[in-house]
């Protein structure tokens, strides 16, 4: 079967987190960029990943590189492509793109070109068009246009991974799952230790430490993907891929996972979104103040992702809780490593507590930072 460039794309700042995953799967570190990782692999390749990768957002699959000065030129080479190989006439396809082209000044130009080559060859070859549109829920062709230079993509995820598919109920400021995992393989966490997490909100957390401590595959949890969409897609392997996955996963954990949170509907969505992720059973969950949430004997990790209020109004109120994080973390929790996850450096001083580590994100285009702090047992 023929190798191929694989993109995987993530949001900025977790490639680091999606090249350790890329490497414990055995596949080849290419090229990294900030928010991305270039592999090589065949299209099997590419199912496997969009079933194990926790932190990568889109698995593109290379289809074609070529020269394009302009959009006439892009719609000849789109056009000389065997697309009836891979789309049903009777299908769908959507064209998403990145275009940097001194001739294209509205992105949506190219895609519209793009899409009227594929579906023009398809009737051309087949005698009828297939439907095209901005839904990614089925094929999904990637156009990455930098000056003359043109990338085609069969875009394998369809809709991008952090989309797991349990989240039914986000509540407030919700995580992406993608981030959630990428800040607990931040952590070191593995599954050895009691995993603690006050102000849980919707649960991502709690439910993505779930996850990765069983080693569970989240693509077990989604039924749909651009590439069961392909013509060609092998059922029988993704099914044997699925089967491989569930067999390696563990079906419990020797360590306490405790997700807390003050408001009664942050805890009734995130058993709920548990439930639909598998887990919920493995979870304990309370209503409580974070300053009450039970630290149980054994060592662990403690991690919290307070508010970082946009609003001033709000600074004085979450200045206090950040303090209270601080004596929280002294008093309670000796013998743990805390972390706070949060988009406000000037609250975090309030902690009062020296950050060994400082690891950054971004959240919804907000520069982030994870803060660890050795949370001593003795009067260190
Ligand atoms: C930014 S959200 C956490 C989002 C979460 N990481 C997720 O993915 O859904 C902060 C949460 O802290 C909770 N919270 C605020 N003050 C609290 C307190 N004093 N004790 C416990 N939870 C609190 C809020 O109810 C909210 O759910």
């Amino acid at each position: 079967m023929q190798k191929s460039r694989i993109l995987i794309t993530c949001a900025k700042g977790i490639a680091p987190f999606l090249r350790e995953e890329l490497l414990l799967l055995g596949f080849p570190v290419l090229s990294e960029t900030i928010a991305g990782i270039a592999t090589e692999g065949t299209i099997d390749d590419a199912l496997r990943l969009n079933l194990l990768l926790r932190t990568g957002h889109r698995v593109l699959f290379l289809l074609k590189e070529f020269a394009a000065p302009d959009v006439d030129a892009l719609y000849h080479a789109v056009s000389k492509i065997a697309w009836e190989k891979y789309i049903a006439e009777d299908g769908y396809v959507c064209v998403t793109s990145s275009v940097d082209n001194p001739s294209v000044r509205d992105p949506r130009y190219a895609n519209v070109k793009c899409k009227d080559a594929i579906v023009d060859r398809i009737k051309e070859k087949c005698g009828r068009r297939p439907d095209s549109g901005p839904d990614q829920d089925r094929v999904v062709i990637n156009l990455y246009w930098r000056d003359d230079s043109c990338s085609l993509y069969l875009d394998t995820s369809g809709e991008p991974l952090s989309r797991r598919g349990y989240r039914k109920i986000p509540m407030t400021a919700p995580m992406q799952e993608t981030l959630a995992a990428a800040v607990i393989r931040a952590s070191g966490w593995n599954g050895s230790s009691h995993f603690i997490n006050p102000m849980c909100g919707s649960g991502t957390l709690a439910i993505e430490a779930t996850l990765a401590g069983l080693n569970r595959a989240p693509g077990l949890l989604r039924d749909n993907y651009g590439f069961m969409h392909l013509k060609g897609f092998k059922e029988s392997l993704w099914n044997d891929l699925r089967a491989q996955a569930k067999k390696e996963a563990k079906k419990t954990l020797h360590c306490r996972i405790i997700a807390t949170d003050i408001r009664r509907g942050a805890i009734e969505a995130a058993r709920k979104n548990a439930a639909t992720a598998g887990v919920e059973h493995l979870i304990e969950f309370a209503v409580c103040d974070y300053s009450e949430t039970i630290i149980p004997g054994g060592g662990g990790i403690v991690m919290l992702n307070p508010e970082y209020g946009e609003r001033m109004g709000r600074i004085k109120e979450l200045e206090n809780v950040y303090k209270g994080i601080g004596d929280y973390f002294k008093q309670k929790c000796r013998g743990y490593t805390g972390y706070i996850f949060t988009g406000n450096l000037d609250l975090a001083k309030k902690v009062g507590l020296r950050a060994k580590r400082r690891i950054q994100f971004f959240n919804s285009g907000i520069e982030c930072r994870l803060l660890e702090y050795e949370l001593y047992e003795g009067s260190r």
